[in-house]
């Protein structure tokens, strides 16, 4: 198979395994291609892919960009915040125009679930969603579970627990259907509050004990709360938050706990959800996952695209 089974990536859900074993051995190339002294090749000469930020972002911004970049694509940039958003333009009016001046395909972060699915039914090009609000980041599963089977190998039979804020987490949603996707079993742990009511439908285990839940997995994937989407108060205070589900070595060794992988997609709360000595230390994946991100979209890009050499 040479082909994604769809024009473009707006979440997980909409793609299937074998579109993410297609996208995986893609990034294999492309991942060589970055470790090489000139890390670039001309794949996506002549395309010109607009990336369309209606929300902050760093790391999905910069590995998008890059990525777009290596591929000898033209780039151009767009923030809301600096643009004519600001004097009451709408969404589909801000990318038909950006679209008018022969752009190929665009990369969206929008704070609205469901904004890429919408612009993807009123313009002509692929859209790549770079995160829509609450509801799926679709990169950023994929660039962890690349970074898992790296690690690894099979992810089949391999348990991953996802902690934190999970209500307000579009990185929550995207991995439990990627990891499902390819064999692993998940669970979900954090505060009642922060957890959603449905999940248990989705076939993810709930464990509020976030002792027991790190006793039962073999990689967690810590989350940040999201203080920026909570419009009321969910938990007493951030101190007590991170005395229940704040991951540390201390706590590690006094359950015992060893031959686990962590993760975190960023921005990392230090000493909230986890201290400094493992989202630095040697059981930590964090900038591995960075690292991979750009491999992963070099191959969403140049397999969405449509141009194979
Ligand atoms: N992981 C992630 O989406 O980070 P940014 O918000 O910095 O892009």
């Amino acid at each position: 198979m040479t082909k994604v089974s769809s024009k473009h990536l707006l979440g997980i859900k909409d793609i299937n395994a074998d579109d993410v074993h297609l996208i995986f051995n893609t990034a294999d190339t492309f991942k060589e291609v970055l470790n090489r002294p000139i890390k670039k090749v001309p794949s996506l000469r002549d395309v010109t892919i607009a990336n369309v930020f209606f929300e902050n972002s760093t790391r999905t911004r910069l590995s998008f960009e890059l990525a777009e970049k290596r591929l000898s694509a033209d780039v151009v940039n767009f923030s809301a915040g600096s643009s004519s958003v600001k004097k009451g333009e709408t969404l589909i009016d801000t990318v038909n125009n950006i679209l008018a001046m022969k752009v190929d395909m665009v990369v969206m972060r929008h704070p609205n679930p469901g904004a890429c699915v919408f612009l993807s039914k009123h313009v002509n090009c692929s859209i790549i969603n770079a995160g829509d609000g609450a509801h799926e980041h679709p990169t950023q599963a994929l660039l962890d579970a690349y970074s898992l089977r790296e690690k690894v190998g099979d992810l089949k039979g391999l348990k991953v627990l996802i902690a934190g804020d999970i209500l307000h987490s579009r990185v929550a949603l995207s991995n439990i259907f990627c990891l499902q996707m390819l064999g692993a079993e998940v669970a979900v742990s954090g505060p009642a509050t922060l957890i959603p009511k449905h999940i248990h439908s989705l076939g993810v285990k709930v464990m509020l004990d976030f002792r027991e839940a790190l006793q039962w997995c073999d990689v967690v994937n810590m989350l940040r709360i999201q203080m920026e989407r909570q419009d009321i108060q969910y938990f007493p205070t951030l101190r007590e938050y991170t005395m229940q589900y704040g991951l540390s070595r201390q706590l590690l060794e006094e359950i015992g706990k060893k031959d686990i992988i962590i993760m975190h997609p960023g921005p990392i709360n230090r000493g909230v959800e986890i201290t400094s000595d493992l989202a630095d230390g040697e059981d930590s994946i964090i900038l591995n996952q960075v690292e991979n991100g750009v491999a992963v979209r070099m191959a969403i890009l140049y397999l969405l695209a449509g141009k194979p050499d």
